[in-house]
This record gives structure tokens, sequence and C-alpha cells, in this order.
């Protein structure tokens, strides 16, 4: 095997496969440590009917669970919570807690929320004995979490349906790498979430690259995507999508934004902000922010609906829920579908969009495609035409996340049917087509990371529909982003903590 990107040291650093591991082993060992901790105390208090009062914070210790009242607890954190928090608890081991875990602090969190911050309200959905009850599911389960036995696997080839690969890892050490983008020379740049542009350069050192624009890195903002200008070799040109952040009065509000720069160097030069969406929002959720090329030329990019789901997407006077198109300098193409219609946003290009982070040009009919997060339940493939409604939040196949009805309707005249749907929601993120010939069977399908239950899809695509889903790489990680380098490797960019592998086919 020729490793030609990296080719110093990766060789020694072929990753282990972790399927061993299959999704579900950690609820099962939790439950198992449960079922064990609650045997061997007497304790089996629930949750007084005082505690129903609006507000009051019942719990003044841990409570310790009957095995019915964990397997209640883990149905009702599988289905309401772990889409966004990880099926195993993910995000709450080693959490930095902003609101504090202490039970109370927990109980107030889950029973009224922060929908400003994407984490909904769910006194409606639950009695607080059902609240009190996930509250000591969590505590219980993360400690039993810090407690699992690493897998010890040494097999090194990922079987897939029709070829086989092994992972060599590319970049460790930051925490979110948002986007990925190849320069021609062999380097790559990498956005990290939290505000900085990386060159990680083909000796694999990370440098840090200056002048890149302020960002709120807050909830789902901060720093994400980067894509090189379609003539990058002769203008060195790049463009940045942002959470941007503006005080007012004593708010501090957050918008989509995209930054044109030249890259000179180690450094940004030029920078121009070429589009800020309208209006700046509370919200720190739903940015959108994909960045394509189409074969006119023109810049498209995609516009989350910040979390105004009754508001935004069908609102054509507000920026948000929709795919914008728009020249390389800002300016609006004069054939763009609502130029001429009073009132709106002459970006928009296509509109009922929710929150889409993937988005790929199909390399045969040079169409772009894209995926959208759904609520619970309704991710979308979409592949996107000029001037068409995809629906938001009119219609969807996702219910919302407190389990609550956003729409009777998953079809209606005039809405344009997605050509995927995922229920449950894997919560989409990153696109790429297999392009060249290095993955044997795999040409011309379309790769989708999983942020929540961490694998990589590959989708078998004939003409405009997709025909079958191949889970790969399970229990990866967070996927966040997947492309394909110019040269033809697949990579992908994998969340906390940070790690960007490239897929390396083998022979057997
Ligand atoms: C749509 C995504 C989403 C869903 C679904 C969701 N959460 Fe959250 N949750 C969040 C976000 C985002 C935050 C961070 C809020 C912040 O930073 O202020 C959060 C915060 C929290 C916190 C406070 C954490 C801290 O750092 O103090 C708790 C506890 C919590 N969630 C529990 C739950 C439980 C239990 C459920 C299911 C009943 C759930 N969440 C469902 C997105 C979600």
């Amino acid at each position: 095997m020729k490793l030609q990107w990296f080719p110093s040291k990766f060789r020694s650093e072929i990753h282990e496969p972790l399927t061993r591991y299959p999704m579900h082993s950690a609820f099962k060992l939790a439950s198992v440590l449960l079922v064990g901790l609650v045997s061997l105390t007497n304790c089996t208090k629930t949750a007084s009917s005082t505690a129903n009062q609006a507000g009051s914070a019942p719990l003044a210790t841990e409570q310790q669970l009957t095995s019915a009242q964990v397997a209640d607890a883990r149905s009702n954190y599988v289905n309401y919570c772990g889409g966004c928090h990880g099926r195993e608890l993910e995000t709450f081991v080693n959490r930095k807690w902003q609101h504090g875990n202490s039970p109370e602090a927990m109980f107030k969190s889950i029973k009224h929320g922060y929908p400003d911050q994407g984490m909904p309200a769910y006194a409606s959905t639950f009695s607080d004995a059902q609240i009190t009850q996930l509250v000591s599911f969590i505590q219980q389960g993360v400690v039993a979490q810090k407690d699992k036995p690493k897998d010890k696997t040494n097999a090194t080839v990922h079987r897939s349906e029709k070829l086989n690969f092994q992972l060599e890892t590319v970049l460790t050490g930051i925490d979110v790498p948002w986007a990925m983008a190849f320069l021609p020379n062999g380097d790559m740049l990498v956005t990290e979430r939290s505000g900085t542009l990386y060159r990680l350069t083909q000796n694999r050192d990370l440098v840090k690259i200056e002048g890149s624009p302020e960002v709120l890195a807050q909830g789902q903002g901060g720093l994400l995507d980067v894509k090189l200008h379609p003539d990058f070799a002769k203008n060195n040109t790049i463009f940045l999508s942002y959470s941007a952040v503006k005080k007012d009065g004593g708010q501090t509000l957050s918008t989509t934004a995209i930054m044109r720069a030249r890259l000179d160097g180690n450094s940004l030069k030029d920078q121009k902000v070429i589009f800020e969406a309208q209006p700046y929002a509370r919200t720190r959720h739903h940015y959108g922010s994909r960045i394509e090329f189409g074969k006119d030329g023109l810049l498209y990019f995609t516009m989350g609906d910040r979390g105004g789901t009754k508001v935004n997407p069908q609102n054509l006077t507000v920026h948000a829920g929709k795919t914008h198109r728009i020249k390389e300098d800002g300016s609006i193409p004069a054939d763009n579908p609502f130029v001429n219609q009073a009132g709106a946003m002459p970006s928009i290009f296509t509109f009922g969009n929710r929150n889409a982070q993937g988005m790929a040009r199909h390399p045969a009919t040079k169409e772009l495609w894209l995926h959208e997060h759904g609520p619970r339940g309704g991710d979308e493939v979409n592949i996107i035409k000029k001037g068409a409604n995809y629906g938001w939040a009119d219609v969807t196949h996702g219910i919302d996340y407190n389990g609550t009805k956003i729409s009777d309707l998953k079809q209606k005249a005039g809405i344009t049917d997605p050509i995927k749907i995922w229920v449950p929601s894997i919560a989409p993120s990153g696109m790429a087509f297999v392009t060249g010939n290095r993955y044997k069977g795999w040409e011309g399908s379309l790769l989708v990371g999983s942020l929540s239950f961490k694998f990589l899809s590959r989708l078998d695509v004939k003409g405009n529909t997709i025909v079958k889903e191949e889970r790969l790489l399970q229990d990866i990680g967070r996927v966040r982003d997947v492309r394909v380098s110019p040269d033809g490797y697949v990579y992908i960019a994998v969340e906390n903590p940070g790690v960007i592998y490239r897929l390396v086919p083998v022979k057997e």
C-alpha cells in the first residue's frame, strides 16, 4: 500500500475498528450496573406527588431507580434525548456543565429547557417524576460510562459490503473540526468550530492561519465551513462561513455570515464579508452554513432556520431556512428566482429548508444535493431546484423534540419531496460523492456523516434516487464532515475529540 498524502508517520497509526462495540453496549452495561445498584440498596424512593408543582426542584439527593424505572428512563432518554446528547450519554461524560449537574439543576434544565440554545423544554412532555428518573438515569449512566472497558481488538481492517479499508489518522488534538478543504499543493485547510482556521501541512504540521473572522462560538455556532474558489490555483481565494456576532442593547445576537479572503501564506488578506443573514437572532443553533459552487460558477450556501420553525422557512422576507445563491463578490445573480418579488430576499434560491449541514455537487448531473436535519425523525436528502419549496415546517416526516406534532402532512402539492428520509434521525453532517476509482464498488456513492449515531452512511445512488444505505464505521464518533480529496481519497472529520481520518482501501 502506497500512502502518498501524509507519507511519513501514518503507517503505524492505522486505527482500530470499533466494531466490537455495538451501539447500545454502553446502555446494556449502564443498566446492568443500575439494576445491580438498585438490588444492593433498599432505597426505591420515587418522586413525590408534591413535586408536580411548576418550577419546584423536588430532589435533595440522587435517587436510586427500580429496574422498571430504569427501563422507562432509558426508553425516554433514547427517544427524546439521545439524538442530541448521544445514545450512550456521550455529551454528559466529562462535561463542562453550563447549568450545574446537581439533581436540582439538571431537573430544571430538563423541565424548562434553554430554547434559545437548542435545548427543548420537557415540562409538557414528562411528569416531574419522569424527569427525576431521567436525572438519575443520566447521573448513574455517566458513572457507568466512565468505567467502561476500552476496546482491545487489534483488527485493523474495516469490512464493508463491497470493499475493505483501513483508517489512517491524519489529525488529532483539536475539538471540533467542522470542515476540510484541500489545497492544490497537498496541504489541507481545517476549520475548528471554536474559531481557528488551520493549515495542516503534508508533513502534518498544524499551523494557525491569521485573519479569520471573529465568531460567536456558542451552541452550534463558531467557525464553520471553508471552501476554495473554483479558480483557487490562480487567485488564492477562499470562503468561510461562520456565526457573526453583534451586541444589541444588553443582548448578544448572532447570524450566519460568509467571508471571502485571499490566502497569503499563513494569513488571510483582503477580507470581505459578502453575506450576512438578516435578521440577527438570539438563538445559538441552526446556522446551516455549507458552501458549494454550482456549475454556473455561482456560490450556493445553506442557511438554517435559527430555531424559528413556524416563522422563518416559509417567509421569503428573511434569510433563515433557505438555500441562497450569490456571486462571489456577494452581489445577486439577475436570474435568481425571487429577485422580482416585492419584499423577498433576492439571494433566496430555495425555501422551506430546516438546517442543512451537507451539500455536494453531483459529479455527472452537476446538480447540487443537500441533506438537512429533521427534528425528531425526518432528516432528508434533497436535490435543490431553483425556486422550490421543501416544505419545512408545513410538511415533515418528523415530530418535535418534546413529542408534539409539527404537521399532519408528509406531502403536499407544491412541495418538493425529499429523495431520502431518515426516521429516526441520524443527524447528518458533511456530504461527498465518491469520485475516481480508488474505492471499488463505491463509485458514485454518496457519503454522509452521522452525528447522533456516529457512523458514515454510504448511499447507493441510481440516477436521482437513493436505492440502498450501508452504515460504515459504526461508533467511530460524531462525523462532522466528509470530503473526497482531489486525488480521490475519502476523508472524514470526527468531533470531540477531533480526529481526521483517511479511508484507505486494502486488497486481501
Ligand atoms: C435538540 C437537541 C436536544 C435535545 C433533543 C435535548 N437536549 Fe438537552 N441540551 C441541548 C443543548 C444544545 C444544551 C446546551 C444548552 C446550553 O448550553 O445552555 C442542552 C443542555 C442540557 C442539560 C444541561 C447541561 C449543562 O451543561 O448544564 C441537561 C441536563 C440536558 N440538556 C438534558 C436533556 C435531556 C434529559 C433530554 C431529553 C429529555 C434532552 N436534554 C434533550 C440539546 C438538546
